[in-house]
């Protein structure tokens, strides 16, 4: 029976059941709309054969997307190669699609070599500061959305900061993870060289004043802390993975990838979560009762080559998870219960991490966006050129939403019922 089957096929197509085609349509409103495209039932039976992503040595590429998918027997499958908006789930994805949505690069900003990170949006200044977490880059920088184009510009705080990778904005002030320990020169003036140690500093954007917070675990340095959170009651929860040593700002770690909650009113910082395996974005549900952290993983230390800069090597078996959590009240701050991994990225992970208002969770895939809704169904992908390592919504009504890369950052406009929260 079997081998008749397998003779059978070698001599005519036979029609796979279960496959209805086309797997890719124009949404429905959106006939007209070419970087807009609806698949349908999540493309989950595609005429076989079908091929993805082709391993190098090995190593499967950082950049692929489903939509690099090879389909060679369903046409319109080749509508998502051009589309900036690939929407999966039509019922929740149509509401996040507005009336004329848009991806635009509106800066190059190099170095190409470089992530572009914790994108922070000051209302105060309806501008969005970002970070160049890169060996030698010894400031920020700065979009100013007053003026038409929107114009770039170094930010260099007092003291300097070196090396920031995550950012968010609550109460007038911009909370950083910062990831360097070795000294640096002055910015501002090259013979002066500032010492630094990993941790939590605290920005106050108008003044450009720099507060450390916290920059120790009992004498020892931090890894390197990689995105934070601060909570309605002022606590903020951080991720403390490796990525400082890949990018050679810092020592090779003495502690465990953990994320910690770090209570600024007793100084306390305690462990929240030990499980993966490089603990990245990090955000909170709208009401507060769910914490949601990402694993990049997938980047993997274990004998990576201490010469060659990122420091690791890609294991496509790592984890690239995002995970949601309970969060419960105790005297001490709070802590999370009933981890569930709720999303396993198609690419290497979701990087920097963001939370609508509504409630969708936006992470920087790396290649392109992830915008999940709550429960971790993907409603749709961003698709751009480059790369994303984070992104931010911004503008004054929030509905923008910027996306930060290697070597270009990108506006999403006109968007739909998706905006940031007012502290995000
Ligand atoms: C698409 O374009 C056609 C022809 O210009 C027009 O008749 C139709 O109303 C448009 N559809 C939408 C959804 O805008
Ligand atoms: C991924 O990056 C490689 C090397 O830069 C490039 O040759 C390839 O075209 C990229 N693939 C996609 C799908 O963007
Ligand atoms: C995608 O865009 C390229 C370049 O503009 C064009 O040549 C190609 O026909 C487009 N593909 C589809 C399926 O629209
Ligand atoms: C920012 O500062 C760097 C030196 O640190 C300089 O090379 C670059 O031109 C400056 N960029 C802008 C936009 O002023
Ligand atoms: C730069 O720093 C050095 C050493 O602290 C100091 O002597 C010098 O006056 C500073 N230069 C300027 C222009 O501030
Ligand atoms: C790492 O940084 C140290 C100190 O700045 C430098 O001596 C070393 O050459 C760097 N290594 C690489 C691989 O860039």
């Amino acid at each position: 029976m079997y081998s008749l089957l397998l003779l059978g096929s070698a001599a005519i197509a036979v029609a796979q059941r279960g496959y209805s085609p086309p797997t890719v349509e124009k949404c429905p409103g959106y006939e007209n709309a070419s970087k807009i495209a609806c698949v349908q039932n999540y493309a989950a039976v595609l005429p076989y054969p079908f091929e993805r992503a082709k391993t190098v040595n090995g190593i499967p590429p950082d950049n692929d997307t489903f939509v690099d998918t090879a389909v060679p027997s369903d046409p319109s499958f080749s509508q998502l190669q051009n589309a900036s908006f690939v929407v999966f789930n039509q019922a929740r994805g149509l509401d996040i699609l507005g009336i004329n949505p848009k991806v635009e690069k509106v800066f190059d900003a190099p170095p190409a070599d470089s992530i572009h990170e914790a994108p922070v949006y000051v209302p105060e200044l309806n501008a969005v500061i970002y970070s160049l977490p890169h060996q030698g880059i010894y400031q920020q920088q700065i979009v100013n959305l007053n003026s038409t184009p929107p114009t770039l510009s170094n930010f260099t705080t007092s003291p300097p900061v070196y090396a920031v990778n995550g950012g968010k904005y609550y109460k007038g002030k911009i909370y950083w993870a910062v990831e360097a320990s070795f000294p640096f020169p002055n910015p501002s003036n090259a013979s002066q060289i500032v010492h630094q140690a990993p941790g939590i500093y605290m920005l106050d954007p108008i003044t450009r004043e720099v507060t450390t917070l916290l920059n120790n675990y009992y004498g020892q340095l931090l890894n390197s802390p990689n995105d934070l959170f601060i909570d309605s009651v002022g606590d903020i929860w951080f991720t403390d993975s490796w990525y400082g040593y890949a990018i050679n700002v810092t020592d090779y770690p003495v502690l465990a990838p953990n994320t910690y909650r770090f209570r600024p009113s007793t100084g306390a910082v305690s462990i929240v979560e030990n499980t993966l395996q490089q603990p990245n974005g990090i955000g909170i549900s709208p009401n507060g009762r769910t914490m949601y952290i990402t694993d990049t993983g997938f980047t993997n230390f274990d004998n990576a080559p201490v010469d060659v800069l990122p420091r690791y090597t890609v294991n496509p078996l790592g984890g690239r998870t995002v995970n949601a959590y309970d969060i419960n009240f105790s005297p001490a701050g709070n802590y999370l219960t009933a981890k569930r991994p709720i999303w396993y990225a198609e690419t290497f992970g979701d990087d920097g991490f963001h939370v609508s208002k509504e409630g969708y969770l936006l992470g920087a895939a790396g290649a392109g966006v992830d915008v999940l809704s709550e429960f971790g169904e993907l409603i749709m992908r961003i698709e751009v050129e480059g790369t994303v390592n984070n992104l931010q919504f911004a503008g004054s009504k929030r509905d923008e939403v910027w996306l930060f890369g290697f070597g270009g950052i990108y506006k999403v406009s006109g968007l739909g019922q998706i905006h940031g929260m007012a502290d995000e």
